[in-house]
């Protein structure tokens, strides 16, 4: 079987990670991770933090920070935000690491000696004030491509296009903020795109697997690709390689950065004892699945795929790319106080209620708005009313008249739900988490309906022995419920497995996760834990009125 290596995007180690990052990128890797590995694929999930870049060096002097010990703290923020979230990776590593600069620096002369990285002299902008070059973020003034006022020497995140510095109307400098600005020559090495263009397109029209927006994309820009500058003025980064006698000058964190996907699976396969572990998953056999957001569509179909063809190492397989998420139909901004802190709702709500509507919002085909009124709404009616409750009214009655326990026989007419197992598979392997989570909750109506019909506690007040086998029916919707709501609520779907005496024992978890739990209900019957809480609380719609309240009040 293939195996599987999936990425999430790295994140800047540059700020708090927010509801949009977690449902458009994190979270979905994860569930698709989880639910590789419950189908039994050989499947890792790589991250780490992107700790170069001219956001990052900005933003640490404007906090008067040492570059590293401004990343260290991002670094450390994220990783525990993760684990709050139950998003667990194979390895979570960084871009300021040794053999990551290694790695970049290999990445960088192979593309060179393949003859695409080009050497030449252009017209840059440099600050007469702080006497230093200002690419990137360094340099902000209006597209002029779309009028945006805030694009930067690289590229307008508004309309999405690759800009020059001449292409950009009333410059000015990110750090004194003054229009003091020339142009002056400047060497820099090139990424030459335009040469790879005829094969990036020939491999993008082959990837008809691919959401089609985002292949769609990807061919739009390859029609107008310019040689990029891969190289920069800047002090923290990546060193060119020794060979090139580049006094000073860095590697470009984009043209690194995605290096770390593999820099990242070798600490990885060192991590584990196996230094060569890595190479079964960089495999062109294995499958490469990057998740990310829209804004980084460019840089995962073209950039890096344009660095892999060059340095003669294998393709993706597949980016699914997701939209935005904002915050009641605006963008979320710290600066503004139009925020949600992602640690604060987990103290308030608990990883389950949140992650559930996180999961609903996936911004799977367009942008989708995290909305205090629906967060309350959907987990009320779906995750308490519908899955806790089915639960908890079953569950409590199974313990009350049987001590929790039913035997082999209680289940010889129990039938087999596998299709909804089935179906739930192939819609994650589509990447249609939101359409997969709804199929769990449509097995759950399935199961409320089939009690509502047959009206366990009153026939168990008639006839004990024929109301087992009712519930015996229902029990076996409920673990089937259960099993397929591990990638996306884990730490719950625990508890209600745990409650049914599943042990955590990987492979069964699977084989229920895959089939149901049909046999092994008629093999073994079943038992309920004692002390099993099968309950999920309701959202107060006074906490949620507070909530809107407080939009636009704290500013960051
Ligand atoms: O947009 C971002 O947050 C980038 N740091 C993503 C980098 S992804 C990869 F290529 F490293
Ligand atoms: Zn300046």
């Amino acid at each position: 079987m293939t195996s599987r290596l999936i990425t999430a995007a790295l994140p800047y180690a540059n700020g708090p990670l927010h509801f949009g990052h977690l449902a458009g990128v994190y979270i979905p890797a994860d569930i698709f991770f989880r639910h590789s590995r419950l189908i039994e694929k050989d499947a890792v999930y790589i991250c780490g933090s992107d700790e170069h870049g001219v956001a990052i060096t900005l933003n640490a002097e404007k906090q008067k920070m040492p570059y590293q010990q401004y990343v260290d703290q991002w670094n450390k923020d994220h990783q525990d935000l993760f684990k709050s979230y139950n998003i667990e990776f194979s390895y979570f590593g960084r871009t300021t690491s040794k053999l990551h600069a290694q790695l970049a620096q290999d990445f960088f002369s192979k593309i060179h000696k393949a003859g695409y990285l080009v050497e030449k002299s252009e017209k840059q902008a440099y600050c007469l004030n702080d006497k230093t070059f200002l690419p990137d973020r360094y340099l902000t003034g209006v597209c002029t491509k779309c009028g945006y006022p805030e694009a930067r020497s690289d590229e307008c995140p508004n309309c999405g296009s690759w800009l020059s510095f001449d292409e950009i109307r009333d410059p000015k400098c990110s750090i004194c903020g003054k229009g003091n600005i020339e142009s002056r020559e400047v060497k820099h090495w090139y990424f030459d795109l335009p040469k790879l263009a005829p094969q990036l397109r020939e491999w993008l029209q082959k990837q008809t697997h691919w959401k089609s927006n985002v292949r769609n994309y990807a061919l739009s820009l390859l029609e107008s690709t310019p040689q990029r500058a891969v190289t920069r003025n800047v002090t923290w980064g990546i060193d060119l390689p020794p060979e090139f006698h580049a006094d000073g000058k860095k590697i470009y964190v984009w043209f690194e950065a995605p290096v770390g996907y593999l820099s990242n699976l070798k600490e990885w396969a060192a991590q584990k004892g196996d230094a060569d572990l890595w190479k079964k998953y960089w495999d062109p056999k294995s499958e490469l699945i990057h998740f990310i957001g829209k804004d980084n569509i460019i840089f995962h179909t073209i950039i890096w795929p344009g660095m892999l063809l060059a340095a003669g190492e294998r393709l993706p397989t597949n980016v699914p790319a997701n939209m935005f998420v904002n915050l009641m139909k605006k963008q979320f901004s710290k600066s503004s106080g139009w925020y949600v802190d992602a640690r604060e709702a987990l103290q308030t709500y608990g990883v389950d209620r949140v992650r559930y509507y996180l999961t609903t919002i996936i911004p799977e085909v367009q942008d989708t708005n995290f909305d205090w009124q629906n967060f309350h709404d959907k987990v009320n009616a779906e995750l308490v009313n519908k899955i806790a409750n089915l639960f908890n009214r079953v569950g409590t009655q199974i313990k009350k008249h049987y001590d929790g326990i039913l035997t082999p026989e209680n289940f010889k007419t129990i039938k087999n739900l596998a299709s909804a197992h089935s179906d739930v598979i192939a819609l994650l392997e589509k990447y249609d988490i939101n359409g997969a989570l709804s199929r769990v909750v449509t097995l759950c109506e399935e199961a409320n309906k089939y009690l509502d019909d047959v009206k366990p506690w009153s026939e168990v007040k008639v006839d004990k022995e024929k109301a087992k086998i009712l519930f015996a029916v229902a029990s076996n919707y409920m673990m089937s419920v259960a099993a397929l709501l591990q990638p996306f609520v884990p730490a719950y779907a625990d508890r209600l497995l745990t409650a049914f005496s599943i042990p955590q024992d990987e492979k069964l978890r699977a084989t229920i996760y895959q089939s149901g739990a049909f046999e092994m209900l008629q093999g073994r019957g079943l038992k309920i834990q004692a002390e099993s809480d099968f309950v999920i609380p309701r959202i107060d719609s006074k906490i949620i009125e507070e909530e809107i309240k407080k939009l636009g009040q704290l500013k960051g």
